[in-house]
């Protein structure tokens, strides 16, 4: 069992821009990251168990499950997932949600149960993953980068992670545009912050 943060971001770090759009992102299509040839769906099936903070589950409601301007759609994920939050949160028909706050570390042991071997996936924000690499919880990292910049936005791991560093396990093109990385967390000996 593994807990990996699977993410896309700009070349200079973030995630989100500073009003939490993706549009740079989805600038290459609904299917950004040619989630067909990429093995996001060989990812997803052995993941059992998903956390999210409560801004990217914002964003999902508003993007995907319920946007304004499109039809919606279900909730994507049939796994469990947590979503981290210190206020009361609108629940989605159909999906199986988990609300959760405070220390990740029992979130974590709960989700590891949940997947039942397979792994536990870190959707995001950036500071939700540092909170379980602060725990030596986080065992991946991998990263699909975009070519763009920001400047600003939402940071992909605001976290000092300098000695030991993370490990490359794996780097693919994809396509002419993205890069995936894949990081593997070395055992952490310091604070990290
Ligand atoms: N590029 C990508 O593929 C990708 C992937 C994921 C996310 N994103 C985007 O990136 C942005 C991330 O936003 P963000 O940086 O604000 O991160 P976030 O993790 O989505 O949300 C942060 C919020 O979650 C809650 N939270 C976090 N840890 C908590 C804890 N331990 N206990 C209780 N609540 C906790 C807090 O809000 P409250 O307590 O106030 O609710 C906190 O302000 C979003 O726009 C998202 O859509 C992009």
């Amino acid at each position: 069992m593994k807990t990996q943060y699977y993410t896309a971001a700009t070349l200079d770090g973030f995630i989100a821009d500073e009003h939490n759009s993706l549009d740079w992102l989805f600038q290459f299509g609904a299917d950004p990251e040619g989630v067909g040839d990429t093995g996001f769906s060989d990812f997803m099936r052995e993941v059992g168990a998903v956390a999210m903070g409560s801004t990217t589950y914002q964003w999902m409601l508003d993007h995907e499950v319920r946007p304004q301007d499109r039809p919606a759609k279900p909730w994507p994920y049939t796994q469990p997932t947590w979503v981290f939050s210190s206020r009361e949160q609108p629940r989605v028909d159909g999906a199986d949600l988990r609300f959760a706050r405070g220390d990740v570390r029992p979130v974590h042991a709960e989700m590891a149960a949940a997947a039942g071997g397979r792994n536990v996936w870190l959707v995001g924000g950036g500071d939700l993953v540092g909170q379980f690499h602060d725990h030596g919880l986080l065992n991946e990292v991998i990263v699909s980068i975009a070519p763009v910049t920001l400047g600003r936005g939402a940071p992909l791991l605001p976290r000092r992670i300098t000695t030991p560093p993370l490990r490359l396990r794996e780097v693919r093109g994809l396509g002419d545009a993205f890069v995936r990385i894949r990081y593997e967390v070395a055992k952490k000996t310091g604070t990290g912050r």
